[in-house]
């Protein structure tokens, strides 16, 4: 129960990695305010029977009013906030050439802007209690290139992650840096994982020809990566802040 009596915010809590986020915690003692643009009732009825409370907020988190609404949401039903674990995001495939202007902005908007966003609704809460944990989900792609190969196949990144993405990822990756100095002299960390590919509604295209490319022989689960943000997320990494720690089965090692 290392989470017992702590206070997280989950962010794309319905989604595959978000939902396993928001059990995992709850099955350490947490309370949760669950947040996604999608309903998030049923990840709720889920953490409430393991005994937490919880504050839903169905919400678009690239819009700062609405994030700025959650947080207060978040204090006042919980009481406090100590850990927010920013998961939502999306995905965007294909070559370079097929990214659109209208593309761009809405991967841009969803995977970074909503990070900068929630973090920065939480800083003067942390701050306060000189206290707070901040995980961010960043991807293998916000450091690897990506998997174009069209040497070897065009057709491949047509189902893989695209520039924006990675550019996105890229992003997140660096404001976690800023912001762990920036925070350290307030008692709060922050962090990021960055998983390869993780089963879920994101890579069901995944191509195998790049499934086959993991050294471990799979892809990730859920739970790969919900272990890795609860590490982050405890006293146990009281003295880690501006990590990026790799979920990718050895896909890319750096
Ligand atoms: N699945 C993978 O292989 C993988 C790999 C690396 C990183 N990631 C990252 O992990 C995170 C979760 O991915 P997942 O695989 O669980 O995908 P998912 O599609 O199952 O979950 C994403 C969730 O985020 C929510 N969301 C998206 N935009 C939102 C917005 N603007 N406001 C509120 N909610 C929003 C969605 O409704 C969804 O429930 C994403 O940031 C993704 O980029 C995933």
């Amino acid at each position: 129960m290392r989470f017992k009596g702590k206070n997280a915010i989950v962010t794309g809590a319905s989604g595959g990695i978000g939902s396993a986020v928001a059990r995992y915690f709850a099955g350490e003692g947490a309370n949760l305010c669950l947040v996604d643009r999608r309903a998030v009732a049923e990840i709720a009825k889920e953490v409430r029977a393991q005994g937490g409370n919880v504050v839903e907020q169905v919400i678009d988190v690239t819009d700062s009013a609405a994030v700025r609404c959650m947080v207060d949401a978040a204090i006042a039903g919980l009481g406090r906030v100590d850990i927010l674990v920013n998961v939502a995001g999306v995905s965007s495939h294909g070559p370079a050439e097929s990214v659109t202007e209208a593309e761009w902005d809405r991967v841009l908007a969803s995977n970074l802007k909503s990070v900068f966003l929630c973090c920065q609704a939480v800083i003067a809460p942390m701050r306060s209690q000189h206290y707070g944990r901040i995980v961010n989900i960043g991807s293998i792609l916000g450091k690897n290139g990506g998997n174009p190969r069209p040497w070897i196949d065009r057709n491949e990144q047509t189902r893989a992650g695209n520039l924006a993405y990675g550019a996105s990822k890229a992003g997140v990756h660096a404001m976690t840096l800023y912001l762990a100095k920036e925070l350290a002299v307030d008692g709060i960390t922050v962090n990021v994982v960055a998983p390869g590919p993780i089963a879920s509604a994101m890579t069901v295209n995944f191509p195998e020809t790049l499934r086959a490319l993991i050294p471990m022989g799979r892809m990730g689960q859920a739970t790969d990566v919900a272990e890795a943000v609860a590490f982050l997320a405890s006293d146990a990494a009281a003295f880690i802040t501006g990590e990026i720690l790799d979920v990718n089965g050895g896909m890319w090692v750096d």
